[in-house]
């Protein structure tokens, strides 16, 4: 029997023979400044499937953005276990967190942070700058393909301030996607958006997750775009209510 370096240090984490992609153990997150405490988070348990695509909704304030932040490991809980793709990550160095960061979750944000004197083409390429290995031409490539996917491929010498808000936004997703990440985590992708430009974001979000099997968790005050995904996860208070 062979088995690879890949299957020894990547264990699949299943639950009931379904492969999870995320998983969330009691996730507890306080903030403290000088004199105030804010619990953001309380008790969260959750568990995503690899190649779900679920969203995240609550009201301002009750740690949707906290949540989304933890699972990109952008930020750490005060307490709690989390698991990305078979890694407990909890005690991972801060090196190894930015090289899963960087190689499995893409980032979608509500105000693009798109980088303003860069072109399109060069805003796309970020985030493989930090894959070492990899030649000028072959992230020129990676963009180009990632642009194609978005519907953008004729905009690459544009710059942020020439597009519309919907094209800015599709950029923003050609970045995310450019390193093909496993997790997709957007938070309120079409929030800037007019409703028509929401739902043109949308539908390029479910075909990623259909086509490339991308797993997607979506933060959005739209009952509308959540409907449109598996399942909807409920935050109220820093708690979650289903
Ligand atoms: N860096 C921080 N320092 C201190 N408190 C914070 C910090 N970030 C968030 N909080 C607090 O944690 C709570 C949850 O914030 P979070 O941004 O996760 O809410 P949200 O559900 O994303 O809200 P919104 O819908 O307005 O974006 C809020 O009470 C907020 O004030
Ligand atoms: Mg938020």
């Amino acid at each position: 029997m062979t088995t690879t370096s890949a299957a020894i240090s990547q264990p699949l984490d299943t639950q009931a023979g379904v492969e999870l992609m995320i998983r969330l153990e009691e996730v507890e997150k306080v903030y403290r400044t000088d004199r105030i405490e804010t619990v953001a988070l309380t008790n969260v348990n959750l568990a995503v499937r690899t190649g779900e695509f679920i969203s995240i909704m609550g009201p301002s304030g009750s740690g949707k953005s906290t949540l989304l932040n933890i699972i990109g490991l952008l930020d750490v809980p005060s307490s709690g276990k989390v698991v990305i793709n078979g890694r407990t990550i909890n005690s991972y160095s801060d090196r190894n967190l930015s090289r899963v960061r960087n190689e499995e979750i893409g980032f979608i944000f509500q105000t693009f942070h798109l980088i303003n004197d860069l072109s399109v083409q060069d805003n796309v390429e970020i985030p493989l700058l930090y894959r070492r290995s990899m030649t000028g031409g072959e992230r020129r490539r990676l963009a180009q393909e990632a642009l194609d996917r978005v519907g953008l491929s004729s905009r690459v010498h544009h710059f942020p301030s020439q597009l519309s808000g919907g094209q800015q936004q599709r950029v923003a997703i050609a970045r995310a996607i450019v390193g093909k990440p496993r997790v997709l985590l957007a938070d309120e992708p079409t929030g800037n958006l007019d409703s028509q430009m929401g739902d043109e974001i949308m539908d390029l979000l479910e075909g990623l997750n259909e086509q490339a099997g991308t797993t997607i968790i979506m933060v959005t005050h739209d009952p509308r775009q959540a409907e449109k995904t598996e399942r909807i996860h409920r935050l109220f208070d820093g708690r979650q209510v289903n």
